[in-house]
C-alpha cells in the first residue's frame, strides 16, 4: 500500500493563478504600502490570509444551489438545513445568520448586559469585540500548555477548570454562560478533548451556567479527538460531534469553516429561555428566522456541507496537510506553534528572523518577505494586529511574533505546500537580507487591516 496520502477529490473546475515574479510582487507590495491585506487577491499565488470562506464546494453543494428556495418564510432550504444541524447538534432551536460574528452580535445582545462577564478558552477577536462592545468582561482561562508555542500537547485548546471555577467563585453573579471555543483558533487552532468538555460542562451546571460553544472547526477537533483521545479510535466522527453538542446548552457557528461554504453562520440552542429575544434581535438585524441574513441556496449549500465536512477521509486529509508543512518547517530549522493546528501553521517569526528588534515587526515583516518570496500571503499575528500606539506616541508589543498560514479546505494540492516550504527555507536562508517597517499611517482600532507601512 503507497505511503503517501493522496487528496480524497478530484478536480472538476479550476481557477487560474496568475503567476508573478519577484520583481512584479516588490512593486505590487510598496503598492499595497507594505500591507498584504490591501493587495489585490489576484497578485497572490498562494492565499493562505484565512480558512474562511475561502473553500472550493463539491459538485454536490453547487447541486443543492439549484434546489434553493428563496421563500421569504418558511423555506423548504431552511427545513432541509434544520433537519441536518438538528441531527448534528442534538438542539431544538436553530437560526441562520450571514456569518459568525452576526451569531454572536444578536446572542449577546439578546442574552447579556453591561458588567457581564464571559469566560472561554480564548475569545477569537470578533468574539471579544461583540462582548466589550456590550460592556462585557470576555475573560480567557486556557491551560498554561496553551500560550507556549513549542511545547507539544495533544489537547492545547483546553480551558483551565481550576481557573474556570475560582472564577465562578468570584465572579458567578456577573457570568451569564461559559463558552468554548472549539478548535481554539487565537492559541494556533489547537482542539479541546472530549474530557474537558464534559468536565467543563458539569462545573458550569455546578454553578447553573450554561455552557454555549464557538464551533466553527468542530469537524477538526471531532478528528482530533479521534486520532488523540482514549477511547474514541473506533466511533465515527458523527457520533464525536454529536457528543460534543450534548454536553452544551448553544452554540453560535461562523458556517465558513468546517460548514464547507463561502458564507453563513447560524446559532443553535436547547432550550426555550433565550428564544424569543434571540428571534427579535435576529429580525432585527439579519431577517426573518428561516433565512437569517442568507439565501435560500446557500442554506442548501450548507446542509450538504457540514454533512462533508465531516468526512473522515476528507478530515485526515485535512489535518495532515498542516502537519506536512509544520515537518518540513521542521527540517528547515523554522519554529512554528506545536503541534500544527487543524486549519493553520503560525510559524514563529522569532525563529525566522532571530536579530530583527521588535520596533521593525518581525511578524509583519516575515508576511512581507513570504510575498516577496513566494506570492504567499498569511497574516500578521503579533505587534501590528496586538501592540498599540499610545497616546504619548510609545508603542506596546505583542508576547509573541507569529505569521499564520491558513489553509482554504480542498483548495490546494501537496505541490502548493511543497512550493511553500522552499519558500519559507529560502527566506530563512537570506534573513539578513529581510528588511523591517515602520508604520507611516495607522487608525486607531484593528489597525492591521488598513495601516501603511515604509521600510524601516
Ligand atoms: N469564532 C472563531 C473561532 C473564528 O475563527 C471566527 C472567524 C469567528 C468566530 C467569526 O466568524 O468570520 O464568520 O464572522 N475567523 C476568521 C479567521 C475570520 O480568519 O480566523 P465570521
Amino acid at each position: 500500500m503507497p505511503k503517501t496520502m493522496i487528496e480524497p477529490f478530484r478536480i472538476k473546475s479550476v481557477e487560474p493563478i496568475k503567476m508573478t515574479t519577484r520583481e512584479q510582487r516588490v512593486k505590487l507590495l510598496e503598492v499595497a504600502k507594505l500591507n498584504v491585506f490591501l493587495l489585490r487577491a489576484e497578485d497572490v499565488l498562494l492565499d493562505w490570509l484565512t480558512d474562511s470562506g475561502t473553500g472550493a464546494m463539491s459538485a454536490n453543494q453547487w447541486a443543492a444551489i439549484m434546489q434553493g428556495d428563496e421563500s421569504y418564510a418558511g423555506a423548504r432550504s431552511y427545513y432541509r438545513l434544520l433537519d441536518v444541524i438538528q441531527d448534528i447538534t442534538g438542539m431544538k432551536h436553530f437560526v441562520p445568520t450571514h456569518q459568525g460574528r452576526a451569531a454572536e452580535k444578536v446572542l449577546f445582545t439578546a442574552v447579556c448586559k453591561k458588567g457581564d462577564m464571559v469566560i472561554n478558552n480564548c475569545h477569537f477577536d470578533t468574539t471579544r469585540g461583540n462582548l466589550e462592545f456590550n460592556g462585557v468582561e470576555a475573560v480567557d482561562l486556557v491551560i498554561p500548555e496553551g500560550l507556549q508555542p513549542a511545547l507539544v500537547h495533544p489537547f492545547k485548546g483546553n480551558i483551565d477548570l481550576q481557573k474556570v471555577e475560582d472564577t465562578l467563585k468570584k465572579h458567578g453573579d456577573r457570568i451569564p454562560f461559559g463558552m468554548l471555543t472549539i478548535t481554539n483558533n487565537t492559541g494556533g487552532g489547537q482542539p479541546v478533548s472530549m474530557a474537558n468538555i464534559r468536565a467543563y460542562s458539569q462545573l458550569l451546571k455546578k454553578y447553573g451556567k450554561p455552557l454555549i460553544m464557538d464551533v466553527c472547526r468542530f469537524s477538526e477537533n471531532a478528528m482530533f479527538i479521534k486520532m488523540r483521545e482514549e477511547g474514541y479510535q473506533h466511533k465515527p466522527v458523527k457520533e464525536i460531534v454529536q457528543e460534543m453538542f450534548s454536553y452544551a446548552d448553544g452554540a453560535t457557528m461562523s458556517a465558513k469553516k468546517d460548514g464547507m461554504v463561502n458564507i453563513g453562520g447560524f446559532i443553535v440552542l436547547r432550550d426555550d429561555t433565550w428564544m424569543t429575544a434571540v428571534k427579535e434581535m435576529l429580525i432585527l438585524w439579519e431577517g426573518f428566522p428561516t433565512y437569517g441574513g442568507l439565501a435560500g441556496r446557500d442554506l442548501d449549500a450548507l446542509a450538504v456541507g457540514l454533512m462533508e465536512g465531516m468526512d473522515e477521509d476528507y478530515l485526515r486529509y485535512r489535518l495532515r496537510t498542516a502537519e506536512y508543512l509544520g515537518e518540513k518547517l521542521d527540517a528547515a530549522g523554522i519554529g512554528f506553534v506545536k503541534p500544527t493546528g487543524g486549519h493553520a501553521v503560525y510559524i514563529d517569526a522569532k525563529s525566522v528572523l532571530p536579530n530583527m528588534p521588535l520596533e521593525h515587526y518581525p511578524a509583519w515583516s516575515l508576511c512581507n518577505a513570504l510575498y516577496l518570496e513566494g506570492g504567499i500571503r498569511g497574516v500578521e499575528i503579533g505587534s501590528v494586529m496586538f501592540g498599540k500606539h499610545l497616546d504619548d506616541g510609545t508603542e506596546t508589543y505583542h508576547s509573541m511574533e507569529l505569521v499564520r498560514l491558513a489553509f482554504p479546505r480542498r483548495m490546494y494540492t501537496q505541490s502548493h505546500f511543497d512550493y511553500a516550504a522552499e519558500a519559507i527555507a529560502e527566506v530563512k536562508a537570506k534573513a539578513h537580507l529581510v528588511k523591517g517597517v515602520k508604520i507611516a499611517k495607522q487608525s486607531k482600532y484593528l489597525r492591521h487591516f488598513t495601516a501603511e507601512f515604509a521600510w524601516a
